[in-house]
C-alpha cells in the first residue's frame, strides 16, 4: 500500500480487517518494523481520536512521531499555482510538503473542506498536491471528502460484533446545529458498499450524498422504514451536498432514541465521535447497552496500525 486516501487504495478489505484484529490481539508483534522510521502527523483542523490513535499505532510499530498543528503552528500555506504571494500566505505547499517529506517516511494529513465551493472541496486539491510534492506515502487523517481510517475502524467494529454473516447496516442522517462535512458519511458509504452487508442510507430529502460514494446502497427517505430490522445503525450528520454546505433541516425527529431503536433488530448504534448529546443521539442510547461508540473509537488504533504496517512493508 503506497498511499491510504480511500477504500480504492485497499486491494483486499477482508484481509486488512483480519490483520487489524490480529494486531488487536498482539499489538507489539511488529515492533521492529517501524524502527528508525518517522511519521509526521499534520493537522489543519482539530482532532482527538485520529491524533492519539495514530500516534499509538505508530508507537506500537516502533515508529517515531512528529505532530504539527499546521493551522496554529505553521506558516499560512498557499495552494494555488502561479500566484504572486503578496497577501496573507507565507509558504507554498510545493515547498512545505517537499520539506516535510525530507523529515518523515510517512505523512498523515488532516484537511477539512471549506464547504463554500463544492468543486474546490471535491477536487481534493490540497491532498493531491501534498501527495505530489511530499515524495513520501500519505495517509489520510480525514480529507475534504473522505475519512478512511474511521471507516476501516467502523468495519472492524462490525466484523467483531456481528451475530449473522450479512447484517443490515443503516446509515442515518441526524440533526446538528452546524454545517458539517460529508466526509464521514461518504467514506462509511463507500466502505459499506464493498463490505458483505445489506446497506441502507436514510436522510431527509435534499441530503443525498454524491453518487460516486453511494453506488450499491439503497436510499430510503423514510427513517422509520429504513430502521426496520436493522442490526447496526450508524448515526451521522452532514450538510447538504446538492445545496452545497447548507443546513436545510434540524428536525429533532431524526435524532436516534430508544423509541426508534424498537424498530430495529435490537441494533447496535455507532457514531464516529465527537457527538452532540441530545441533538444527534439521545443520552439513553449513548449510555445504554446498544452503544458501540467507545469500542469503535478504540478500534481506531488497530485501523491505523494495520494501514501503517502495510505502508511500512511496502517501503521495504
Ligand atoms: N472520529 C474522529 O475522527 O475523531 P477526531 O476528529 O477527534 O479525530
Amino acid at each position: 500500500m503506497k498511499n491510504f486516501i480511500s477504500v480504492k487504495d485497499v486491494t483486499d478489505i477482508p484481509g486488512l480487517v483480519k490483520e487489524a484484529l490480529e494486531l488487536k490481539k498482539n499489538p507489539y508483534a511488529f515492533k521492529k518494523l517501524g524502527e528508525n522510521k518517522t511519521i509526521g502527523l499534520i493537522f489543519l483542523n482539530p482532532s482527538l481520536r485520529t491524533r492519539i490513535s495514530t500516534q499509538k499505532a505508530a508507537k506500537n510499530l516502533g515508529m517515531d512521531t512528529i505532530v504539527m498543528n499546521m493551522d496554529k503552528e505553521g506558516w499560512a500555506l498557499e495552494t494555488q499555482d502561479g500566484v504572486i504571494m503578496n497577501h496573507n500566505t507565507v509558504e507554498h505547499i510545493r515547498e512545505a510538503a517537499a520539506v516535510m517529506g525530507q523529515y518523515c517516511d510517512i505523512i498523515g494529513v488532516r484537511s477539512f473542506p471549506r464547504l463554500v465551493d463544492k468543486n474546490e472541496d471535491y477536487s481534493e486539491d490540497f491532498f493531491n498536491k501534498f501527495i505530489k510534492y511530499a515524495g513520501v506515502p500519505i495517509v489520510s487523517l480525514e480529507s475534504a471528502t473522505l475519512h478512511p481510517l474511521q471507516s476501516l475502524a467502523d468495519l472492524i467494529t462490525i466484523e467483531e460484533t456481528k451475530t449473522k454473516p450479512r447484517p443490515k447496516v443503516v446509515l442515518t442522517w441526524a440533526p446538528h446545529i452546524k454545517a458539517l462535512p460529508q466526509a464521514v458519511a461518504n467514506s462509511f458509504s463507500e466502505w459499506m458498499c464493498k463490505a458483505d452487508v445489506e446497506f441502507v442510507i436514510t436522510h431527509p430529502e435534499g441530503y443525498d450524498l454524491a453518487n460516486e460514494f453511494t453506488n450499491g446502497a439503497r436510499i430510503e427517505y423514510n427513517q422509520d422504514k429504513a430502521l426496520e430490522d436493522a442490526d447496526y445503525v450508524y448515526v451521522k450528520n452532514w450538510s447538504s451536498y446538492e445545496d452545497y454546505g447548507k443546513v436545510h433541516s434540524m428536525d429533532s425527529h431524526w435524532m436516534m432514541t430508544n423509541e426508534k431503536l424498537k424498530l430495529t433488530n435490537n441494533a447496535k448504534v455507532m457514531h464516529c465521535l465527537p457527538v452532540r448529546r441530545g441533538i444527534e443521539l439521545a443520552d439513553e442510547i449513548l449510555d445504554g447497552p446498544n452503544s458501540l461508540v467507545i469500542q469503535e473509537a478504540s478500534n481506531r488504533v488497530w485501523s491505523a496500525q494495520a494501514v501503517l504496517k502495510r505502508m511500512l512493508e511496502a517501503q521495504g
